[in-house]
């Protein structure tokens, strides 16, 4: 496309993410029964590609609407045309094929079941999951979703309510718990970091906060409501989340959210981690000093118990890197705007955030879109000096003891 054509595109610009996406996601109005009709035209789509993608797209358009002027930097300027692949990725944590295939994929739910206060409701799929997206990843809060979009705050706050709520309902199974060859490639995969064998998950709490401050309308009492709360989640070697549950009062602690969980419930039961042999479980989750030592939790020894080279060292090394992909989890998920500062929302909103980021998360690792984990990651080691807590069963306490003795001999040596 010529400069001159792109430059009357863009000047026509209402917003710049609203363009952007009516242009990739045209309405449908006119056949609102064609299943297929906002997909994506595949000259427009590159071509959007090619001049689009850029966060500097108001800086081109001025640049090019002033091109006759031969401004002094209109060499400089110039090599912002290049395409800039990163524009999804830092507006939507996600690439712009992920978006693609997120908006075919949510269409027909996107779409159903408007509600008559906003009829006729005339938006495309695309500017829906847009609208819920930039929510869950930028943060930012209805006022400007309402500009940056050019809609009413009504219909801002529906289309994110829509996003979640057909995530958390509709696309739940992309959190499942492993099973059959599953489980033996995340116990592999962990074997591989680790040298221990037949490990199924780390399990951690993330905390959140929720505050009523930032709305004006609620009165004094409520507003000293301001809490947090916590989510139980376990992830394999890959920072895939294999459960999660999210809502808990974030005060109690991860070992009361852990025995209040059904998690906790299944694997007593037999339900889940059970691989069918007569001994009972020989997978495990892993956890911090939080947890207490059970048969199928297995958490580090003391420190200050440890001698230099030991095995229960190696074990505690072993341990600790295993945990590298909660810490990983817990960063990435807070990558998502919404959950990087307090929410401004009732807890039950909350909680669908948290929800709706998690199996985002998934999802983009399913197809390998790595923009929403962080990548550079460090994090400090925390020095635990006294042992974890045992429980009161003696039987169950000696089998863990036992078992952890086992896996310790297995660690890797550093
Ligand atoms: C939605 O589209 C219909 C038909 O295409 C039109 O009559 C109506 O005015 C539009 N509504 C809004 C709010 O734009
Ligand atoms: C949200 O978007 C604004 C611009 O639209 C940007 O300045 C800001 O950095 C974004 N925040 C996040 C967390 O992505
Ligand atoms: C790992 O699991 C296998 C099969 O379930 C079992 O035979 C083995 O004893 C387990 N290893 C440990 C250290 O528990
Ligand atoms: C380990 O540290 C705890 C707390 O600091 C202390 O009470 C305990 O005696 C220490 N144990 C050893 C073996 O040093």
């Amino acid at each position: 496309m010529e400069s001159r054509k792109l430059a009357a595109l863009l000047s026509s610009l209402v917003s710049q993410l609203l363009l952007i996406l009516l242009l990739i996601f045209p309405p449908n109005s006119l056949h609102p029964n064609s299943f297929h009709s906002n997909s994506i035209d595949s000259t427009t789509f590159s071509l959007i590609h090619h001049f689009l993608f850029s966060q500097q797209t108001a800086v081109t358009t001025t640049v090019l609407s002033r091109k006759r002027k031969r401004p002094k930097h209109n060499h400089h300027n110039h090599h912002r045309l290049i395409p800039n692949p990163d524009w999804f990725p830092n507006t939507f944590l996600m690439t712009s094929s992920t978006f693609e295939w997120l908006t075919n994929l949510l269409e027909p739910l996107l779409e159903c079941r408007d509600p008559s206060y906003l009829f006729p409701l005339n938006l495309s799929a695309g500017v829906r999951l847009g609208i819920g997206l930039f929510r869950l990843a930028n943060g930012s809060d209805y006022t400007e979703i309402s500009n940056q979009f050019n809609v009413p705050v009504s219909v801002a706050k529906f289309c994110v309510k829509q996003l979640c709520r057909v995530l958390c309902t509709n696309f739940r199974f992309w959190i499942s718990f492993p099973n059959g060859n599953d489980v033996k490639s995340v116990a592999e995969n962990f074997e591989s970091i680790s040298g221990l064998p037949n490990c199924s998950g780390v399990v951690f709490c993330s905390r959140f906060e929720v505050s009523s401050l930032c709305s004006s309308s609620v009165s004094q009492q409520q507003q000293q409501k301001q809490s947090t709360i916590a989510a139980q989640i376990v992830v394999d070697s890959a920072c895939r989340i294999l459960s999660i549950a999210a809502g808990f009062f974030g005060h109690r602690t991860d070992s009361m959210i852990l025995k209040a969980s059904s998690l906790f419930n299944d694997i007593e039961e037999g339900n889940l981690m059970n691989d069918g042999s007569v001994n009972g479980v020989n997978q495990y989750l892993i956890g911090d000093c939080e947890y207490p030592l059970l048969p199928w939790l297995m958490v580090p020894f003391a420190d200050n118990v440890t001698v230099s080279g030991s095995v229960e060292e190696n074990f505690n090394a072993a341990h600790e890197l295993m945990r590298i992909p909660a810490f990983k989890t817990d960063a990435s998920l807070r990558k998502w705007g919404v959950l990087s500062r307090p929410v401004c929302e009732e807890i039950k909103m909350a909680v669908a955030y948290i929800g709706a980021c998690s199996i985002l998360h998934n999802s983009l690792l399913m197809r390998e879109d790595f923009s929403a984990l962080v990548s550079d990651f460090e994090h400090e080691r925390k020095s635990v000096n006294h042992p974890c807590v045992l429980e009161d069963d003696p039987l169950k306490t000696s089998k863990a003891l036992a078992m952890r003795a086992t896996l310790a001999t297995m660690a890797k040596k550093n």
